[in-house]
């Protein structure tokens, strides 16, 4: 998704914008630029396409002394990927970047072209920019222009502008979009970034905009047109995540997940119970429902937990796609404790569905990777997942974390409403404390997965099927399979297939059939069988052996299904990586795809 970067210094700004935007690479992007400004001469640079396109055009052209800048990374959402479509857009004499949508572009684009603007591009961005002009042409005053050019915009926002009418200056507004001003640990330095990476080691104190906080920032001050906002310290250590040897950031991320399971456990799972610091048990009092919503794998944790929230902890809980939540005129009731799971805490539909519950005054939990995110600033509870960074674009330890805490979630409430029997609760603890290992990889089972991955290369499509909670992991291996293969895949529960999907089946048809030993065996199994009787091609993944099948990876035998679960999830995801490498795709930025999907 879109970044955004600002510089006003006396450091190279061109290096410091572009290894600003080189840190939010990982978002997902298409087109790359920035704007830098020197007296009252701008200069422009923009490439389609991997930074390295921009760096080439900057080393080639740029001058090393400008005094202030500003840099986007585009995914496009209005108008195609072309350089034309590139930020920072242009008016006369101003600059602009901006992450979100406009939403009433297209009547302003209408009222400023009558006024004889010309747009040269296909963005719904470039309307600020001249709006900002024909402002600044009545009034000829630069803070009250780019305040009625606010007032105009509708949707969500986070800008930078920059103007040869006030040459010093940096024009900023968030509303929507995340965005982040700081000053400089060196002097009279100011920068920008819609996240925290490209500003750790650069600065150390930070404002995290809330929306509808703007204001005007110059080497030696940054003017807010309101009081709310406050400094907070940025974290010194710089924790990006580097590859440590892997081949990419998404298999790194699938062996870190053992540790980092492990790291969200610290100081929750005790000896006898489950302890959140950072919520009370009395969330729970008089709670009869609990409502999840989340999109994509987060969705699909949501879809995991549900289960266990229904047979741990004795709730009825839903769960919902929060694209589908949003439009539905929801019934929502006091008695509903509404959960929000999201790896960014930035995506825009469940950050909104979390607004409308908490407007609906719900009790509202968010259960988050990112501390400081748009979304544990809204809720009124965060629990976050502690899975650091994750750079591939194809989130993995982001679902293992969130399953694991949404699963000790489950059985705090067990415990609190006093549902759990002595006897369950401590064998339950006694598995989360095996989660770790189940999820440490053996060269074994990443062997096992290379060498069958050059089998699984073509085909008219892939099913994974599973039940119960081996369902929404058979979506969630279905969802990394498409995204970083572009093979078609379908998750289904196994019950499912003969409805209907069982007419694809052929031998070009693969089924990959989770099948655990500690969670309905005989009623998965039989549904397999019906789909090798139509001569599907079969990949089993189980801790029994299974003579049907075509192709069988053999996990460790365990004692619970969900020690089960996770040593599947790696396998489904050394699986779709595998496949990967072999088509030759870019497993870490998988074509079409953001990481942080901050537009609806
Ligand atoms: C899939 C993936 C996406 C995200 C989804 C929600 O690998 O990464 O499906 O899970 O965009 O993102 P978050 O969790 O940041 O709200």
């Amino acid at each position: 998704m879109c970044g955004i970067v600002g510089y006003i210094g006396k450091q190279e700004t061109t290096k410091i914008l572009l290894d600003g935007l080189k840190e939010l690479e990982y978002r997902g992007y298409d087109s790359a630029g920035i704007a830098v400004l020197k007296k009252d001469k701008i200069d422009v640079f923009k490439a389609l396409g991997k930074l390295i396109n921009l760096e080439e055009k900057v080393k080639t052209s740029a001058s090393n002394d400008y005094e202030l800048g500003i840099g986007h990374t585009r995914w496009a959402t209005h108008g195609k990927p072309t350089e034309l479509n590139a930020h920072p857009h242009l008016g006369e004499y101003s600059y602009v970047v901006h992450n979100g949508i406009i939403e009433n572009y297209k009547e302003l684009k209408e009222e400023l072209s009558s006024k004889g603007h010309k747009f040269v591009s296909q963005t719904d961005t470039e309307v600020i920019v001249h709006l900002f002009e024909n402002f600044y042409n009545q009034l000829n005053d630069t803070k009250k222009a780019f305040q009625n050019t606010i007032s105009r915009l509708e949707g969500a926002f986070s800008i930078l502008l920059i103007t040869k009418a006030d040459p010093t200056k940096i024009f900023f507004f968030k509303h929507g979009s995340p965005l982040i001003v700081a000053q400089g640990n060196e002097k009279e330095e100011v920068l920008f970034s819609s996240s925290d990476a490209p500003l750790i080691g650069l600065a150390s104190s930070v404002v995290y905009l809330e929306d509808g906080v703007g204001g005007i920032a110059s080497a030696n001050e940054i003017e807010f047109f309101n009081d709310n906002y406050s400094w907070s310290s940025l974290p010194t250590s710089k924790q990006f995540a580097q590859k440590d040897g892997y081949r990419f950031f998404m298999e790194k991320e699938i062996y870190e997940q053992s540790t980092v399971v492990s790291d969200c456990m610290i100081g929750r799972l005790k000896d006898n119970e489950i302890l959140f610091d950072e919520i009370e048990s009395s969330i729970i009092d008089g709670i009869n429902e609990i409502k999840i919503c989340a999109c994509g794998t987060s969705y699909h944790a949501g879809l995991t937990a549900s289960y266990l929230f229904e047979r741990l902890s004795k709730v009825k809980c839903n769960v919902e796609i929060a694209s589908e939540f949003r439009y539905k005129d929801p019934l929502l009731t006091k008695d509903t404790l509404f959960i929000v799971i999201s790896q960014s805490g930035e995506t825009a539909d469940t950050l909104e569905a979390l607004k409308m519950a908490k407007k609906a005054g719900l009790k509202t939990l968010v259960v988050c990777n990112v501390d400081n995110s748009s979304m544990t600033r809204t809720a009124d509870a965060t629990i976050l997942t502690r899975a650091g960074i994750e750079k591939g674009v194809a989130s993995t330890k982001a679902f293992s974390t969130q399953t694991v805490v949404l699963w000790m979630l489950a059985l705090y409430f067990a415990k609190a409403k006093n549902v759990i029997s002595d006897e369950v609760l401590q064998k339950e603890l006694h598995t989360l404390r095996e989660v770790p290992k189940s999820l440490c990889i053996s060269d074994k089972i990443h062997e096992k997965m290379k060498r069958l991955s050059k089998r699984y290369l073509h085909g008219h499509g892939f099913f994974f099927i599973g039940r119960d909670v081996f369902f929404p992991l058979a979506l969630e291996g279905a969802l990394k399979l498409k995204e970083i293969s572009y093979l078609h895949a379908e998750g289904y529960p196994a019950g499912e297939m003969k409805h209907g999907p069982i007419a694809l089946a052929d031998p070009e048809l693969f089924t990959i059939a989770l099948m655990p030993q500690n969670l309905l065996y005989d009623k998965i199994k039989s549904n397999v069988e019906e789909l090798s009787a139509r001569d599907s091609t079969i990949c089993a993944i189980s801790p029994l052996d299974f003579e049907l099948a075509d192709d069988f990876v053999k996990i460790n035998k365990t004692d619970h299904y969900m020690l089960e679960f996770f040593e599947m999830l790696i396998v489904l995801q050394l699986f779709s990586m595998e496949i990967s490498i072999r088509l030759g795709n870019d497993v870490d930025m998988p074509r079409n795809l953001a990481k942080s999907v901050t537009v609806e």
